[in-house]
């Protein structure tokens, strides 16, 4: 695992924008894996600006997301869907037919979450997936306890990640219980992954990951399994890490470092 870290959320944003920006330069119809939540916000932002200013075109790309509340229509406006359009899809030139985010309303989610990963493999794997990682260490919706094979499936929100995301409800009883969620294995055959994190409160999340023992507990663990993943933290969220002073060390001599 590659490990950096950044002085502040808006460097740990353009870190993983240039990240983003370095695989398009070299593969215009890259498949990227998508994340949602308050994380990934500054890079969504950041490749706007890119996209705005420098040119950095996204027509050739195809999307995946991680995943979808489970009961949410499109347009609600804590779907997922709809955070993405918001927030990038609106934004840049990603063909509208090359977006894939699970569905939140299918009548038939077993059918779904096969054609789903179908899909993945038929528009030849993610390039790139971007992460965020849960407070309880969670890697998209695969609470402690998910199987690091897992595949795309329905899951029950951990009672942690229901009160984290309570904050963008009216109310934590309104924070939908299930989601459809790409499984630790599916996301495992990503070609390269970066995970972001920031903030004091995934600190200890971040360190379990990185110096804990592989375990379901923690399913970000399971990225110590992968052979091209970056981990791009901001101070805070490094704070727990042992071997911190390691990591910079060899962040300074990393000749490419994002
Ligand atoms: C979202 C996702 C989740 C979030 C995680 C952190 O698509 O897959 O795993 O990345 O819950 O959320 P934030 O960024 O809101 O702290």
């Amino acid at each position: 695992m590659e490990i950096i870290v950044k002085d502040n959320v808006e460097g740990m944003s353009k870190s993983a924008a240039r990240v983003v920006a370095r695989t398009l330069n070299s593969k215009p119809d890259a498949v990227l894996g998508l994340a949602t939540g308050s994380t990934p916000l500054g890079l969504y932002k950041e490749l706007v600006r890119m996209h705005e200013q420098e040119g950095l075109d996204f027509s050739q790309v195809t999307t995946f997301n991680l995943d979808e509340y489970v009961g949410l229509t499109q347009k609600h406006t804590q779907s997922y869907h709809y955070f993405m359009y918001e927030n990038l899809f609106k934004h840049v030139n990603i063909p509208n037919q090359n977006i894939y985010i699970p569905s939140g309303s299918t009548d038939n989610y077993e059918a779904f979450c096969k054609w789903y990963e179908q899909r993945i493999v038929e528009c030849g794997g993610i390039d790139l997936q971007i992460l965020g990682i849960g407070s309880d260490g969670h890697i998209a919706f695969n609470e402690p306890s998910s199987s690091l094979g897992s595949r795309t499936r329905i899951k029950t929100l951990a009672k942690q990640t229901i009160d984290d995301n309570a904050r963008f409800f009216d109310s934590p009883e309104e924070v939908p219980v299930y989601a459809i969620t790409m499984g630790v294995g599916t996301i495992l055959e990503a070609h390269k992954i970066i995970l972001l994190a920031n903030g004091k409160n995934k600190a200890d999340a971040v360190a379990a990951a990185i110096e804990g023992p592989m375990t379901s507990m923690i399913t970000a663990s399971a990225l110590q399994l992968h052979r091209d993943t970056m981990f791009i933290v901001d101070r805070d969220a490094a704070s727990s890490l042992d071997m911190l002073d390691y990591y910079e060390w060899i962040q300074d001599k990393m000749p490419n470092a994002p």
